[in-house]
């Protein structure tokens, strides 16, 4: 996957997109829709870093006494709002070619300043996006089948992988803690999934639109399975794919939590299933200076450096990442 970071590497840049729109989707989530007129190609599983503070940069302006010949004078309360000084990361959820240029879709969920400036975001304000950045999820081979797994924030990058699969064959599965944190739309005239349930279903529009059918879990059980989304996918995973030729045409995806990747990982791997993993260490720079995202892997070859003699070595999620193979994976 390391060509196809530097891919994006050579193609990233900064942009000046226009909102066109930002609707909320459940709770603390909302769906933000911008306009541009030309983005790099992009790829499920890829990510901007959006400039939370205004395009100008204004809100983050301080003006400070500096005399000539000594060190400027500060007293430790220039900066009396906090303000996200830092780009945010978010996955790409969606991308749409248009006569007029491209829309991004993000879905983002409001848990801080920065996050809260962009559910303020109106129809023809600007936003600061540089991308896109990272690798991305590889398609299954053909004949394939891809199970998709992504949990609360997780969720967006399916939305997008989805899009792509459109035609082959392919599950998803999605969990949140509540019916109210899921950002999905259900359709209303499908069927609703009992809670002991793990047969997909045609119920959820930005699956159902490209031919794909969802399970949907909710921990509460207010909506679908009734406990973790790992639970359902155990049961799900052992009722069609026990035996072992299935097993080896299957391909998981997924993104969420760090405890649930894990899981979902362990699981392929005791099943003889791929899996590959998209994970959203949280990041500074989101281009491979800062050295904040390290995450362990499995080398390999152990004489090769770096690290030469051990077994794993550290990469970076943003840049080596954010999607690394599952089984490469020691976190
Ligand atoms: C590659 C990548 C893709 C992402 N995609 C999405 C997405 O599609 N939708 C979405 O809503 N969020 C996504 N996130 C998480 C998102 O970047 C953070 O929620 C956001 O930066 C928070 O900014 P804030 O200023 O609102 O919160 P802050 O005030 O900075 O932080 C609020 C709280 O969130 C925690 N936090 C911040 N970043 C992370 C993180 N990466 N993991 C766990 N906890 C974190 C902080 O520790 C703090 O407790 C992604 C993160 C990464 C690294
Ligand atoms: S976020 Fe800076 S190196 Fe990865």
């Amino acid at each position: 996957m390391a060509d196809v970071a530097q891919t994006a590497a050579a193609h990233r840049g900064q942009f000046l997109a226009q909102v066109v729109a930002n609707r909320p989707l459940c709770r603390d989530h909302y769906l933000l829709t911008l306009q541009l007129a030309w983005f790099p190609p992009t790829h499920p599983g890829q990510f901007v870093q959006v400039a939370c503070d205004g395009v100008s940069g204004e809100a983050s302006a301080v003006e400070v006494d500096w005399p000539e010949g000594s060190l400027p004078r500060l007293s430790g309360q220039e900066i009396r709002k906090a303000v996200p000084l830092i780009r945010r990361p978010f996955s790409l959820a969606g991308r749409r070619d248009t006569a007029r240029g491209v829309e991004l879709d993000i879905i983002h969920r409001v848990v801080g300043i920065g996050t809260a400036w962009l559910a303020q975001r109106s129809c023809g304000d600007e936003v600061n996006l540089l991308g896109p950045l990272g690798n991305h999820f590889v398609p299954p081979p053909d004949g394939g089948i891809a199970v998709l797994v992504g949990g609360g924030v997780g969720i967006p990058p399916m939305i997008y992988l989805a899009s792509r699969l459109a035609g082959t064959r392919a599950v998803v599965f999605s969990g949140a803690t509540t019916r109210d944190l899921l950002p999905l739309t259900l359709t209303a005239d499908a069927p609703v999934p009992t809670s002991a349930s793990v047969e997909p279903l045609y119920n959820v529009d930005e699956f159902a639109r490209h031919g794909i059918p969802a399970v949907i879990s909710t921990d509460d059980g207010s909506y679908g399975f009734g406990g973790l989304i790992t639970d359902a996918l155990a049961l799900y995973l052992d009722r069609y794919f026990a035996d072992a030729p299935a097993r080896q045409r299957v391909t998981i995806y997924t993104c969420g939590p760090e405890a649930m990747m894990k899981r979902v990982v362990e699981m392929a791997g005791q099943r003889g299933m791929e899996s590959q993993v998209s994970v959203e260490r949280a990041m500074a720079c989101g281009m491979g200076t800062c050295q904040s995202c390290c995450i362990r892997v499995r080398k390999p070859d152990a004489a090769q450096p770096p690290l030469a003699g051990s077994d794993w070595c550290y990469r970076l999620a943003c840049t080596d990442g954010p999607v690394f193979r599952g089984a490469d994976l020691l976190w």
